[in-house]
């Protein structure tokens, strides 16, 4: 599939050498950097922020970065990772008082815009503004750390959600973020993915370029 786009998460990179890692990454053929933001109240961790999005387009990154919010409220923060070089900024209803304006203060900063959701939150906080947003996150582990198994109830969430983007006629993608592994990306594609998240499946593994032609094979099977 040449739509295919592989986002690894930098939550497994080597925060002791991450442009160099991100580097590698890059060239072994990912499309975009996916940059995980928690800020241990929202969610359970506390990771990076907007100075480590400068740096890393500071270093010469010129991939879209795909910033993944987990950060309550998200409202101040947008334009700080906007300013610093982010492509796209996701973030969660939950953690935003008024779901629209969040969605129309991304866009206004010159940012895509995307909605998560978690894996018990309901497609229904779609319905209103899927037509505004650039992509839709579905979650298949809860947020806050990499390396946990995939919700298998997230496959009959892409379909449904598929069905939704199909019905809208808008160019949103479609994004799967948590256990996405080489052996199960195939039925995640199946269902309706068409931008995968993988932090540990990449980073732990020894061929960054072997993992990564082996999702897209699987995506395209
Ligand atoms: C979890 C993060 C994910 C995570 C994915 O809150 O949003 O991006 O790092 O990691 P893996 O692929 O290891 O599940
Ligand atoms: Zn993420």
């Amino acid at each position: 599939m040449s739509d295919c786009i592989i986002a690894p998460s930098i939550l497994s990179a080597n925060f002791a050498k991450l442009g160099e890692d991100v580097d590698a990454v890059l060239a072994a053929g990912a499309d975009w950097v996916h940059f995980d933001v928690m800020d241990n109240h929202y969610v359970p961790n506390l990771t990076i922020g907007p100075m480590v999005c400068e740096a890393l387009r500071r270093h010469g990154v010129t991939a879209p970065i795909d910033v993944h919010l987990m950060v309550k409220p998200v409202d101040r923060i947008v334009p700080d990772f906007a300013k610093a070089g982010a492509t796209l900024i996701s973030f969660h209803p939950e953690a935003s008082e008024h779901v629209h304006r969040t969605v129309q203060l991304i866009k206004s900063h010159g940012c895509r815009a995307g909605l998560v959701l978690n894996p018990a939150t309901p497609v229904e906080v779609l319905e209103w503004v899927l037509e505004e947003l650039d992509l839709v996150l579905l979650m298949s582990v809860n947020p806050g750390f990499g390396g946990q198994a995939f919700i298998p109830s997230a496959l009959d969430k892409l379909r449904r959600v598929r069905g939704m983007i199909d019905r809208s006629g808008k160019a949103i993608r479609l994004q799967i973020d948590g256990g996405v592994k080489v052996d199960n990306i195939g039925e995640i594609a199946a269902a309706g993915a068409d931008t995968f998240v993988a932090g540990s499946a990449i980073f732990n593994a020894p061929d960054y370029a072997d993992v990564i032609a082996r999702m897209r094979a699987a995506v395209a099977a």
